[in-house]
């Protein structure tokens, strides 16, 4: 958070501070996270070898408050904040709380001025590009409500994996303009080429295709979409992308220009371990033009993405604290991340590969992979066979998980585990699938 002393209001502020702690006034809440407060990765390791280093990973453990009285591996919800994250929250809460107002109406925009510079830092582009929203769901929705321009003529697509209120949001288009509707359907497990594949099968089988939302990581099992091949094909093709990044960002280490798309929307407090209350709108500069405005907000120059959210009264204290989130997620290293998840998905996919009884959903080569991913017992594929299972683990074996329903295939149960989850929890999981038979 930036310096809260400059100004009047900053002075005053500080000179209740001054005055003593009567007050209850927190200690200024600064933009950084000290460096004595952030893991240290060792330099010398790769990522593959650190994601292996049990003992690395256990200190970063220790970082965490853990759920109680049960193994939780689902960590798709939302993160957990890290200890220095929270405590800089509980600081900006207070301080909001406390300044009210004052705080609120002098010094909170150069506060979220510099939480959207950091979220645009960290993902490679510009600060004009980044919208601070509520979460995800508010950048995706007002992307496809406020996409202009769709006529009966047209047809939009998305895809059995796509996040399910997306997907009734683009069905939603049928009524409000007359289009069609697309669904692409996968395979229960499949390769980079089989996705793109689908795609591009559906791209030829409907030339009328005006509108495309894509997910980068899927939340059902974790399956990584080839987004940049795909949303070259679709642009060739005048087809407009959307891209549902919600999942995917901290759970892989990339930047927009990897994903080779003009509109995304983002989760802060999924794996970058912001406050709950935090995703980001991308729109790329020059694009704005067919993409209206938030009903009522005005940009007759189409040069200011923030038009495109509303956000009224929100969380300041949520907001102010990106930065911290940012320099934890920064200071164990998104590579590092990315490849301590996939170890731990790999310890038990490995397994269940061998095990007749079950069967994986996900990415059949290790590019369609991400750390979170799902199973179901063979043919077992009703959401009450789900629910069964999911409840099996939890009350069998004290493993808490969630089931997913939406895909084509059927519904499963989603495994997650997060930087702070053990090999031995892991272990825990591998012993009750073989049990499951
Ligand atoms: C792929 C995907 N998209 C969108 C969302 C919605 O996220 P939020 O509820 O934070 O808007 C989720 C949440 O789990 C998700 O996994």
């Amino acid at each position: 958070m930036v310096d809260k002393l400059a100004g009047v209001s900053r002075r005053k502020v500080l000179g209740a501070m001054v005055a003593g702690a009567a007050y209850g006034l927190p200690s200024l809440v600064s933009a950084q996270t000290e460096r004595r407060d952030l893991p240290v990765p060792p330099k010398t390791a790769s990522a593959q070898a650190l994601a292996r280093d049990e003992g690395f990973w256990k200190e970063i453990a220790g970082y965490y408050d853990r759920t109680q009285g049960i193994v939780n591996l689902e960590h798709g919800y939302w993160g957990k904040m890290a200890h220095p994250v929270q405590n800089a929250f509980i600081d900006a809460t207070r301080m909001v709380n406390a300044q009210n107002s004052f705080y609120a109406r002098k010094d909170y925009s150069d506060d979220a001025r510099l939480s959207v510079h950091r979220v645009a830092q960290a993902l490679g582009v510009h600060d004009d590009e980044i919208v601070i929203t509520r979460n995800a769901s508010e950048a995706i929705h007002n992307l496809i409500r406020q996409y202009k321009g769709l006529t009966p003529k047209d047809a939009v697509l998305y895809a059995d994996l796509d996040y399910p209120s997306f997907k009734d949001t683009m069905v939603w288009l049928k009524g409000a303009y007359g289009v069609n509707t697309v669904e692409v359907t996968l395979p229960q497990r499949a390769t980079q080429a089989e996705i793109l594949g689908r795609y591009l099968d559906a791209f030829d089988a409907n030339p009328n295709l005006k509108l495309m939302l894509i997910t980068h990581v899927s939340n059902q099992h974790g399956l990584v979409v080839p987004v940049s091949d795909i949303a070259a094909e679709a642009k060739s093709r005048g087809i407009d992308v959307i891209c549902d990044s919600a999942q995917s960002w901290g759970l892989l280490d990339y930047k927009i220009s990897d994903l080779n798309v003009d509109w995304a929307g983002f989760n802060l407090h999924k794996w970058i371990g912001s406050p709950i209350g935090v995703g980001a709108l991308y729109m790329k500069r020059g694009t704005l033009a067919k993409v209206a405005p938030y009903p009522g907000e005005s940009d007759p120059e189409n040069s200011r993405a923030s038009t495109r959210v509303h956000m009224a009264t929100s969380n300041f204290a949520s907001i102010i604290t990106i930065p911290n989130a940012i320099d934890f997620h920064e200071a164990i290293g998104a590579a590092n991340k990315e490849a301590r998840l996939r170890h731990l998905r790999q310890l038990w996919t490995n397994e269940a590969e061998a095990m007749g009884h079950i069967e994986l959903l996900g990415g059949l080569d290790e590019e369609s992979w991400t750390g979170m991913g799902s199973f179901r017992l063979q043919a077992k594929n009703t959401v009450a066979d789900a629910r069964d299972l999911q409840q099996r683990l939890e009350n069998d074996f004290g493993i808490f998980t969630v089931i997913r329903v939406g895909l084509a295939s059927g519904s499963c149960v989603r495994i997650t585990p997060q930087v702070f989850t053990s090999e031995n929890e892991i272990s825990m999981l591998i012993d009750a699938m073989k049990k499951l038979s």
